[in-house]
C-alpha cells in the first residue's frame, strides 16, 4: 500500500486478494455515509477518512519496524457480529429514545412554508453534520458503565431539536433529557466524543447546551443533578471554594427535605469524623470577592450574549 491509501482501501485489498471472508461495513468511501467506523490504532475513526501515512506518522521513526503494523478493531460498546461488523441496535434504539424528529405540531404543514431566518438555521449546522457513524458512542466512557445512558450521538441530535425554531415540544424534551443519568446528566465530560467525531459535531458541547437550557428553566428542587450544579456555584460564590458539609446537606439531603438522602450521607460523615477529616469550620478563601465577581461577570455575559457568539461553531 502507499501512504496515501485509506484504511478502507487496505481492507478492500485484504478482502479481494487475501481473505474474502473478512467482514466490514462500507458504502460511500467518502466520509458521508458513516458506515465504515471502526477502531484504528486504538481510536474510533472512519476507515475511508484515515490513511496509511497518517497512521504511520504516529509511530516514532526510530520505533518503526521494517513492515509497520496498523491495528484494526471493531467499534466499542457494541456487540461484535463478525470481524469488524457490530450490532448497532442499541445505538439506534437510543437515538429513537430522544424523539429525534421535529415535533408533530411543528411538522403540520402550514398554509405557507415554514420560514427560518439564516441565524435560526445556522444553529442547526454543526449538529446537522452528524453522519451517525457511532465513533463517539464507541468511545463513550459513560455508556460503557451505564447501560441506561443514551449516548453522545443521541444527545447531539437532541440538541439539534431543542435549537430548532420549528419544534414545539421543548418543555417535554427537556423533561426527557433531564431524567437521572439516562440523559444529559449521565455524561461524565470525558471529552472523548469531541476528540473522535470525524465531523466536528462536538457532542459534549451540545450536551452542555442542553444542560444550560435545563438549568435556566428549572429550580433546585427539580432534581439532584440540577441542585448539584446550582449549589456548587452558590457555594463557590459564598466562600471561594466548596464547603463540603453544606454541599452534602443541600444536594443529597435536599436542604433536610430528603430523609433517605440524609441517611445515606451518615456513614460517610461518621467515617470522616472518626478519621478527623470532617471539617468543623470553614474559612472562606482570601480571594472570594474576586471569584464571585468573575462568576457574576460570566453569568451576565452569558445572559446578554447570543449563544452562537459564546460558543462559536467550529
Ligand atoms: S456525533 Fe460525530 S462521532 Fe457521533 S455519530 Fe455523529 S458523526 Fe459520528
Ligand atoms: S463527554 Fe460525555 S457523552 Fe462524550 S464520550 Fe465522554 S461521557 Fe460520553
Ligand atoms: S464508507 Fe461511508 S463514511 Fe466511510
Amino acid at each position: 500500500m502507499e501512504e496515501g491509501n485509506t484504511i478502507l482501501e487496505c481492507l478492500n485489498r485484504i478482502k479481494w486478494e487475501q481473505d474474502g471472508t473478512l467482514a466490514f461495513r462500507k458504502n460511500c468511501r467518502n466520509t458521508i455515509c458513516g458506515s465504515c467506523a471502526m477502531r484504528i490504532n486504538g481510536r474510533s475513526a472512519l476507515a475511508c477518512k484515515e490513511n496509511v501515512g497518517n497512521e504511520l506518522a504516529q509511530i516514532p521513526e526510530h520505533h518503526r519496524p521494517e513492515i509497520p503494523e496498523i491495528t484494526i478493531a471493531p467499534l466499542g460498546n457494541l456487540p461484535v457480529i463478525k470481524d469488524l461488523v457490530v450490532d448497532m441496535r442499541s445505538f439506534w434504539d437510543n437515538l429513537e429514545a430522544v424523539e429525534p424528529y421535529v415535533s408533530t405540531a411543528g411538522r403540520t404543514i402550514p398554509e405557507r412554508e415554514f420560514l427560518q431566518s439564516p441565524q435560526e438555521r445556522s444553529r442547526l449546522d454543526q449538529n446537522g453534520n452528524c453522519i451517525m457513524c457511532g465513533a463517539c458512542y464507541s468511545e463513550c466512557n459513560a455508556r460503557e458503565v451505564d447501560p441506561t445512558f443514551v449516548g453522545p450521538h443521541a444527545l447531539a441530535k437532541a440538541q439539534r431539536l431543542v435549537a430548532d425554531s420549528r419544534d414545539t415540544a421543548i418543555e417535554s424534551r427537556l423533561e426527557n433529557y433531564n431524567q437521572g443519568t439516562k440523559g444529559v446528566w449521565g455524561c461524565t465530560r470525558c471529552l472523548m466524543c469531541n476528540a473522535v467525531c470525524p465531523m466536528d459535531v462536538a457532542p459534549m458541547d451540545q450536551i452542555g447546551k442542553i444542560k444550560q437550557e435545563i438549568l435556566t428553566r428549572k429550580d433546585k428542587q427539580a432534581s439532584r443533578s440540577i441542585r448539584h450544579r446550582k449549589v456548587l456555584i452558590d457555594l463557590v460564590k459564598q466562600g471561594g471554594w466548596v464547603d463540603e458539609r453544606k454541599f452534602g446537606i443541600q444536594v443529597v439531603a435536599n436542604f433536610f427535605r430528603d430523609i433517605k438522602g440524609m441517611l445515606s450521607l451518615s456513614p460517610l460523615g461518621l467515617r470522616m469524623l472518626a478519621r478527623g477529616k470532617f471539617p468543623l469550620g470553614f474559612d472562606a478563601s482570601e480571594d472570594t470577592a474576586q471569584v464571585r465577581s468573575l462568576i457574576e461577570s460570566v453569568q451576565t455575559l452569558k445572559s446578554e450574549t447570543p449563544e452562537e457568539e459564546i460558543l462559536p461553531k467550529s
